[in-house]
C-alpha cells in the first residue's frame, strides 16, 4: 500500500495545477493513466478568456463583462457565485501562466494577444497560435517537475474507496506490471477530464472514456447536469479533430453549397461568432435540409479561411494548416476545410462546489470531470482551458484549508476490501467465452450519437434509454481476449466501459427528463426554455437497485435574473 497526504489523478492541466499548488506542503502523489504531456488538455487548441484588454476592439473589457458573457453563454443554467470567481480570477491566471513561461502569442506592443470567440462581448481569448492547451501543458509540466511532485504515469485507477461518507483512496492498476495497487489518502482529488469517448464522433482523446466521473458516480457521489453535452460546430470531417474557433475568431467564413454564409439567415449579428451550441445546430439545420456537401465519409459544410491568407494562417493557425494537410489532404490556404459538428465537451460532470469540494469528506473533483457549474448549459469556448487551472489552484487551497483545520484519517482495511472486489472483476472479466468489450463500446457509442445529438426526441432519447440499459446487460458477458497482466489495453477498456455505460445512463435519462431546451440540449418536442420548471440542476445517483435516482437543485442566482437568450 501506497499513501500520500494527497492523491491527486490525473495530469492534464486542472492535476499539474492542485499539484503544484500543494506539493510545497504536503506529501502528494500525482496518478496518470497516460504520460502527464499526452493529457488531453495538449489538445486545446484555440485559448484561454481572460479580461486583459489587451485587444484594441476591447479596451473597456473587465471581469464583470466576461462574467455577463459567461451567465448569458450557459443559459443561465450556470451558478453565478462561481462564474464570478472565475472570470476575476482570470486574468491573475494568464499572468501566473505567463511569468511561468507559457509562450503565449503577441501583439505588436508585446502584450498577450487576444482575438474573439463565440458568445464573447469582446475579444478576449488569449492564445499561443492555436496550440495553447500544448503550450500551457508544457508549462505546469515543467512547473511540476522542478517541484518535485511524486508522478506515477501509467498507473490506471480502477475505483475509488468512499465508505462511512468519507474517501480513504483508489486502487490501482499498474499499467506495466498489471498489479493492483491500493493507494490511501487524506485527501483525493480528481482532474480525469471529460466523457467525450461515449459518443462515436468526438474531437476528444481516445482516453477521454469519463471514467473518472462514473467511478465517483458508482461509490455513491452525485453527478450534477449530464444532459448537457457540448457539440463543437467546426471538427474535420471523418475524423473529428477539432478545428479551432479560433479559425472563426480570426475572421473565417461557414459556407453551406449555395455558396451563402447561411448564418446571416440564423444569427445576422454575430455570424460565425455566435455561441457554440447554435452554431452547431445552424450547421446541422443546413445539413438536415439539404444544403451540405457531399463526401464518401458524410455531410459537410465548408469552412473557409482563403480570405485571410497564406501569411496570417500561417502565422495564427499553423496547426490547422498542417492537421488539415496530413489528415485530409486539403492546403486551407488554397482550398475550403470541410466540417461537421461533433461532440467536443461534458458541461456535467461531478457535483462540486466552487472550492472543489464533493458532499464527500476528503473527495474534490475540478476541471472537465467536475461540474461546479460554472458552464451551465453551453460553454463558451475558451473557459475551459481557464476553468482547468484556476479550479486547480482553488480546490488545492480549499483542501490546505481542510487540511489545516481539520485531520481525517482515512482507512487501510476499505481500501484492501475495494482491492478484493477490483480483484474478482477482474477475474471475471479475463474469463474467456464472453462477448468483446470492442463491441460493446461501438454499439455504446451509436447510439449517443445517433439518438443523443444536437436534436432531441422523446421517442429518441427514450430508445437510446432502453438500447443503453441492453447493453449494460450486455457486459455482465464481457471478457477480454488475454489473460497478459503487461500492457492490457483490452482489459483497461473492459474495466472503463463498466464506467463509460453508467455516465451514458444519466446522460441519457436527465436528457429525456428534461422537458425543455436550453443551451446545448434542444428537445425538438419541447423547443424553448422553460425557467418556471426547469431552471435548476439535474443531479444523478447511483440507488440502491443500481439504477439512477435524479433530483433536482437550485441554480444561483446573484446579479442577472434570467433573459431572453437570442444569440
Ligand atoms: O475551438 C477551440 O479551440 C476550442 C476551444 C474550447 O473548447 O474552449
Amino acid at each position: 500500500m501506497i499513501t500520500h497526504d494527497i492523491l491527486i489523478v490525473g495530469g492534464g492541466l486542472t492535476g499539474l495545477r492542485a499539484a503544484v499548488g500543494l506539493c510545497d506542503k504536503y506529501n502528494v502523489g500525482l496518478i496518470s493513466k497516460v504520460y502527464p504531456l499526452r493529457s488531453h488538455s495538449i489538445a486545446a487548441q484555440g485559448g484561454i478568456n481572460a479580461s486583459l484588454a489587451n485587444n484594441p476592439e476591447g479596451r473597456d473589457d473587465t471581469w464583470e463583462k466576461h462574467t455577463f458573457d459567461t451567465v448569458k453563454g450557459s443559459d443561465y443554467l450556470g451558478d453565478q457565485n462561481a462564474i464570478e470567481i472565475m472570470c476575476k480570477e482570470a486574468p491573475k491566471i494568464v499572468y501566473e501562466m505567463e511569468h511561468w513561461g507559457c509562450p503565449f502569442s503577441r501583439f505588436p506592443d508585446g502584450t498577450i494577444a487576444q482575438r474573439p470567440f463565440g458568445g464573447g462581448g469582446f475579444p478576449r481569448t488569449c492564445f499561443s497560435t492555436d496550440i495553447t492547451g500544448h503550450s500551457l501543458l508544457n508549462t505546469l509540466y515543467e512547473r511540476a517537475v522542478y517541484k518535485n511532485v511524486k508522478i506515477y504515469p501509467e498507473w490506471f485507477v480502477t475505483g475509488l474507496c468512499v465508505e462511512n461518507g468519507q474517501c480513504h483512496g483508489v486502487i490501482v492498476l499498474d499499467i506495466h506490471s498489471g498489479e493492483l495497487i491500493p493507494v490511501r489518502a487524506k485527501v483525493t482529488v480528481f482532474g480525469t477530464g471529460g466523457y467525450g469517448r461515449v459518443y462515436r464522433n468526438s474531437t476528444n482523446a481516445l482516453i477521454n472514456t469519463g471514467s473518472g466521473i462514473g467511478m465517483a458516480y458508482k461509490a455513491g457521489v452525485g453527478l450534477k447536469d449530464m444532459e448537457f453535452v457540448q457539440f463543437h460546430p467546426t471538427t474535420l470531417i471523418g475524423t473529428n479533430i477539432l478545428m479551432t474557433e479560433g479559425c472563426r475568431g480570426e475572421g473565417g467564413y461557414l459556407f453551406n453549397n449555395k455558396g451563402e454564409r447561411f448564418m446571416k439567415s440564423y444569427v445576422p449579428t454575430a455570424m460565425e461568432l455566435a455561441p457554440r451550441d447554435i452554431v452547431s445546430r445552424c450547421i446541422q439545420t443546413e445539413i438536415n435540409e439539404g444544403r451540405g456537401f457531399d463526401h464518401p465519409l458524410g455531410k459537410y459544410i465548408q469552412l473557409d479561411l482563403r480570405h485571410l491568407g497564406e501569411k496570417k494562417i500561417l502565422e495564427r493557425l499553423p496547426g490547422i494548416h498542417s492537421i488539415c494537410i496530413d489528415f485530409i489532404g486539403i492546403d486551407p490556404v488554397k482550398e475550403p476545410i470541410p466540417i461537421m459538428p461533433s461532440q467536443h465537451y461534458s458541461m456535467g460532470g461531478i457535483d462540486v462546489n466552487e472550492k472543489g469540494a464533493s458532499e464527500i469528506k476528503g473527495f474534490y473533483a475540478a476541471g472537465e470531470c467536475a461540474c461546479v457549474s460554472v458552464h451551465g448549459a453551453n460553454r463558451l469556448g475558451g473557459n475551459s482551458l481557464l476553468d482547468t487551472i484556476v479550479f486547480g489552484k482553488l480546490t488545492a487551497q480549499a483542501i490546505d484549508k481542510e487540511l489545516s483545520e481539520h485531520d481525517l484519517k482515512p482507512e487501510e482495511n476499505y481500501l484492501l476490501k475495494l482491492e478484493e472486489n477490483v480483484e474478482k472483476k477482474i477475474n471475471r472479466l479475463t474469463k474467456p467465452g464472453g462477448e468483446r468489450p470492442y463491441k460493446l463500446a461501438a454499439d455504446l457509442g451509436a447510439v449517443m450519437s445517433e439518438k443523443v445529438g444536437i436534436f432531441r426526441t422523446k421517442d429518441e432519447l427514450a430508445q437510446a434509454l432502453d438500447e443503453v440499459t441492453k447493453i449494460k446487460e450486455r457486459y455482465r458477458n464481457v471478457s477480454v481476449s488475454s489473460t497478459d497482466k503487461h500492457m492490457n489495453y483490452e482489459l483497461h477498456n473492459a474495466l472503463e466501459l463498466d464506467y463509460m455505460l453508467e455516465v451514458a445512463h444519466t446522460i441519457v435519462l436527465g436528457a429525456l427528463l428534461r422537458e425543455e431546451s436550453r443551451g446545448a440540449h434542444f428537445r425538438r418536442d419541447f423547443d424553448t426554455r422553460n425557467d418556471t420548471n426547469w431552471l435548476k440542476h439535474t443531479i444523478a445517483k447511483m440507488g440502491n437497485d443500481l439504477e439512477p435516482v435524479i433530483s433536482y437543485k437550485d441554480v444561483v442566482i446573484t446579479r442577472y435574473q434570467p433573459m431572453e437568450r437570442k444569440y
